[in-house]
């Protein structure tokens, strides 16, 4: 058995590493990197975590998930912002019930319906823009993915009948999160929480009442949450469901549109590959190729290899932890029980020996034509891996694709300054305000984008 712990990045008494990990928790972790290697350890206060670095490493981290390692602690912080019972803060069983009654969401043949509602909501939303002007990217990507992500995964009349208010108190409910402060102290960020969470609980259960009561005329996932069982046939409380619903919109609501902000912001700064994305799928688009579905998706190659290489260079959650309830013994190191086990994907996805050249946008590294392809795509881990690997990430991907395609279709962009920066505290990879320009194309399906402004990608 090994004897040493991982060696500790050099912090301050009392409180070890909690304020250079709230300044930029990134570079604490890099600087521990280059100090130690792949294994290494920082002290939050009382609260001690391995870090673990590498495929790897990785590969033990997932593997033992649910066993030596467990979230269950690690996502009690968010209790107070979904509801008692939520997903990841179940005991394994509880939570294998509730990924099984998950599970319909994500089946494939579901995917065409999600791409349906893409095309409607970006196509509405690219009329709305005019022929030319400047929008905040950000800002306007995220309120139109929210709205996608609604209709999709919940149907048009949730929209509705969550009320005009739905996303503001969503926002009151996630400003809650707060992974420090006891959840019960009478902040008012707190009070709002609690107002908001109960408020949308309240609407989310007539909405299951009603559909319990009625289940005619609908076929959407709501309805199979609705009607949704335990395997041993008990039907599954409402104020489950309330804390599941929450749950997958806050999931898919926290990072799809930052990814898809990420996505463009790269391809502006990389003008040529942007024109060799609207060039592929400018044919795809015509007006006479039929509709946009899940097979038209899948032969947009260059974006898709843009977006692969975007959740590489700007993973949207930038650590993944779990709580140590045993011991164990990895890489000549012993880590105790009851300390935490984190990895930190923004740093893995640029280890030089896992990706050649790793400061560089190279979307072709994920063609099939480059020898490396299949484990550059084996060794991303921005939507995790193991028994919890992200059930979202076709749709994430999909949303973008279908939401970028057609915006560099109809229109040339431009960034109005330099590219954002990325802010990593709140535990995601986060863009500053982008200013774009945009003016619409004359010729709606041209091969290439005119005028490319020439910048570089910023690291
Ligand atoms: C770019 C967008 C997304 C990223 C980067 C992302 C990333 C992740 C990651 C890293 C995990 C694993 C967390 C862990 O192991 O601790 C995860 C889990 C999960 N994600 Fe996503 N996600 C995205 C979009 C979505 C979408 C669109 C949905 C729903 C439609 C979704 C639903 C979920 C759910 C339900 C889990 C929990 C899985 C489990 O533990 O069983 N995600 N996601």
């Amino acid at each position: 058995m090994a004897v040493r712990t991982p060696p500790l990045v050099p912090g301050v008494p009392l409180v070890g590493n909690a304020p250079a990990f709230r300044r930029d928790p990134i570079e604490l972790l890099r600087r521990g990197l280059d100090t130690f290697g792949p294994i290494f350890s920082i002290r939050l206060g009382p609260r001690r975590a391995a870090v673990i670095i590498g495929p790897e490493h990785q590969q033990f981290f997932f593997g033992e998930t649910d066993r030596a390692l467990t979230m269950p602690e690690v996502y009690r912080a968010f209790v107070p912002i979904f509801g008692e019972g939520f997903t990841l803060a179940a005991e394994p069983g509880e939570y294998r019930e509730q990924r099984a009654i998950l599970q319909p969401a994500f089946a494939p043949q579901r995917l065409g319906g999600y791409i349906e509602v893409f095309v409607r909501e970006t196509d509405a939303w690219l009329d709305g823009l005019g022929s030319e002007g400047e929008l905040e990217l950000v800002d306007a990507i995220e309120k139109l993915s929210l709205e996608m992500i609604a209709a999709a995964l919940m149907g048009d009349d949730f929209r509705r009948l969550m009320g005009a208010d739905f996303w503001q108190l969503y926002r009151d409910v996630v400003r809650g999160l707060d992974f420090v402060l006891p959840p019960f102290l009478p902040l008012p960020r707190f009070r709002r929480r609690d107002r908001a969470r109960r408020l949308l609980h309240k609407r989310i259960g007539t909405i299951i009442g009603d559909r319990r009561a009625d289940p005619g005329g609908h076929d959407d996932f709501l309805q199979a949450l609705a009607e949704a069982h335990y395997s041993d046939g008990r039907e599954v409380p409402v104020s489950t469901l309330q804390s599941m619903i929450l749950f997958l919109v806050f999931s898919a609501a926290e990072s799809t549109p930052l990814q898809a902000s990420w996505t463009l912001i790269l391809l502006l700064q990389q003008p040529d590959y942007l024109a060799s994305v609207v060039e592929e799928n400018g044919p795809l688009l015509a007006a006479n190729a039929g509709p946009t579905g899940p097979d038209v998706v899948r032969r947009m190659h260059r974006l898709h290899w843009a977006i692969l290489e975007t959740e590489r260079m700007r993973p949207m959650i930038t650590m993944l932890w779990r709580y140590n309830r045993e011991a164990y013994d990895l890489g000549g190191y012993h880590v105790p029980q009851g300390w935490s086990t984190v990895i930190c994907p923004p740093l893995a996805h640029r280890l030089p020996h896992v990706f050649a050249d790793p400061d560089r946008y190279d979307p072709e590294r994920f063609s099939p034509g480059r020898a490396e392809h299949r484990q550059a795509v084996l060794n991303l881990v921005s939507f995790g891996g193991g028994a919890h690997h992200c059930p979202g990430m076709a749709f994430a991907r999909s949303l973008t694709t279908v939401m970028l395609s057609r915006l560099v279709d109809r229109f040339e962009l431009r960034l109005s300054g330099s590219a954002p920066g990325a802010d990593f505290s709140n535990s995601i990879t986060r863009p500053g305000r982008c200013l774009v320009r945009y003016r619409r194309r004359t010729r709606p399906r041209g091969p290439r984008v005119a005028e490319p402004a020439v910048t570089q990608v910023t690291q």
